[in-house]
């Protein structure tokens, strides 16, 4: 079965081109406003290995879902007011973390995102609107108001997956590396071939890594950022609390040469990193758990 011809206008809309002038003053202001580094960190989801997000969004979405749902059983008005109120004031943090996530995507996603998040607006002012007709005793006009909300809610939602399952915003782009990488230790080459501190790309096995020479240490990290695919070799080496890191090119990811880990966001996933030992000065490399 092919894909329906309506949906492929969402697929259209990752190339409209005449969204760029508003996505442009958007992300303006959004980096404008949040910009500490620690607080980006925080609302990307770096310290707990996730977007944060998907996750916030549940609260106002759930509410929001739930009061339909008791919009259709007689006596329960009250419980369905409470519901609505409760996604309209839960909506802040899923909003802020929404668009920290958003400002630092490719061209093709922040233009879906925009109207995802425009799609999200209007849930959010119809609510509203649904809550305070449901505070009037207006019930009828409350419910109503409410299930044009919930339309935009699943016009978003649709928008949301389309965003993380077909253009990849979020996912780990480096999570295929364990199972694309044979088991056991590869040659990497000569010890003198790296020059020392600087980031170099070789491909092992079909796997691009990142290669940082360090005195007699070698540290090899999966060259693809997790973010979003960034070549981690045209990066700079950074110096975060003492520790040798990697700065992506693209969104500036940092990410530690000792294990991989999100030192700095947008990044939330850890790079992939090799064990190597080198035996008479050549370099050999080993993936933990691939294969
Ligand atoms: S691709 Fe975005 S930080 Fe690396």
């Amino acid at each position: 079965m092919r894909e329906l011809r309506i949906f492929k206008t969402v697929t259209a809309l990752e190339e409209a081109e005449a969204l760029d002038p508003i996505v442009k003053k958007v992300r303006s202001a959004v980096n404008a406003v949040i910009r500490p580094r620690a607080v980006r960190d925080v609302l990307h989801g770096v310290p707990i290995g996730h977007a944060a997000h998907p996750a916030l969004v549940l609260l106002p979405v759930g509410s929001w879902i739930g009061s339909a749902i008791l919009d259709v059983v007689p006596g329960t008005e009250r419980a369905s007011r409470v519901l609505v109120g409760t996604g309209v004031a839960a909506v802040l943090p899923s909003v802020v973390t929404g668009l920290t996530d958003w400002s630092e995507l490719h061209q093709q996603q922040q233009r879906v995102g925009l109207v995802h998040a425009v799609a999200n607006v209007a849930a959010t002012g119809l609510y509203a609107v649904s809550f305070v007709q449901r505070s009037r005793g207006k019930h009828a006009s409350g419910r109503m108001f409410g299930l044009a909300g919930l339309a935009c809610v699943g016009l978003s939602g649709y928008l949301g997956g389309h965003l993380a399952y077909r253009q990849a915003a979020g996912a780990n782009h480096a999570e295929e590396v364990p199972h694309r990488f044979p088991s056991g230790w590869r040659p990497l080459g000569g010890l003198e071939e790296f020059a020392e501190n600087t980031p170099e790309r070789r491909t092992v096995d079909g796997v691009e890594v990142l290669v940082v020479r360090r005195g007699a240490a070698v540290d090899v990290l999966s060259n693809t950022c997790s973010h979003l695919a960034g070549p981690l070799d045209e990066g700079e080496l950074v110096d975060v609390a003492g520790e040798a890191c990697i700065e992506c090119p693209w969104h500036q990811s940092v990410f530690a040469l000792s294990d991989g880990e999100a030192v700095h966001g947008p990044a939330t996933a850890p790079q992939p990193r090799f064990d190597t030992r080198v035996i008479g000065g050549q370099v050999e490399l080993m993936l933990p758990g691939a294969g």
